[in-house]
């Protein structure tokens, strides 16, 4: 069976712990689709355009992952797009409980579908984005959190924020 699944976040921007469940995924699954959050209630720092190229940069050398962008709601784009299966990371007990009630709210609105959770490698469990956001811009070396292929332009625009 060709299963294609859905890694769905804000990205804001990717870190190496986004990077890892990707990876992990595209191994497990036929085809990876990477899902941009667009309306996010947390006005996010980089622009979903900004969010999208980090991520295709990042996963430049994973041919069967694709990046996408979608608004509304995640049960109604998987049924639109003929996907069944979420996978998300969890990286901490602390993102269980959310979770897990995104996970039964997105099988209430779509029956059909599944979320697969991979547990975040040890060195992720303690990473988000908002914490990279944070250190960066306070002059702090991130080069430990976020994909060395586009630190630089992740930086850059810290910098000017
Ligand atoms: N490694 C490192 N950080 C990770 C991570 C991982 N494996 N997984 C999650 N994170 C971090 C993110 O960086 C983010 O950090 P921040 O809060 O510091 O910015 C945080 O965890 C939350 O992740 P995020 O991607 O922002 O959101 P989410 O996991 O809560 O869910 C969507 C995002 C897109 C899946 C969810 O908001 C959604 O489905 N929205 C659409 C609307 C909808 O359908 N709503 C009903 C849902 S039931």
């Amino acid at each position: 069976m060709n299963q294609t699944v859905i890694c769905p976040g804000s990205f804001d921007p990717v870190t190496l712990g986004h990077l890892d469940i990707i990876t992990r995924a595209s191994r497990m699954f036929d085809k990876v689709l990477v899902a941009v959050l667009v309306n996010s209630s947390k006005r996010p720092t980089f622009s979903t355009e900004e969010r999208i190229e980090l991520l295709r940069e990042a996963t430049k050398e994973l041919p069967n992952v694709e990046i996408v962008s979608f608004e509304g709601l995640l049960a109604e784009y998987c049924k639109k797009s003929g996907i069944g299966t979420i996978v998300k990371g969890l990286r901490a007990v602390s993102d269980f409980e959310y979770e897990f009630q995104m996970a039964i709210a997105n099988k209430k609105l779509n029956p059909q579908l599944e979320t697969i959770f991979l547990t975040a490698d040890a060195d992720s469990t303690f990473l988000s984005s908002s914490m990279v956001r944070e250190i960066c811009s306070m002059g702090g070396d991130i080069g430990n959190f976020v994909p060395a292929c586009v630190h630089d332009r992740i930086v850059r625009k810290l910098c000017q924020s």
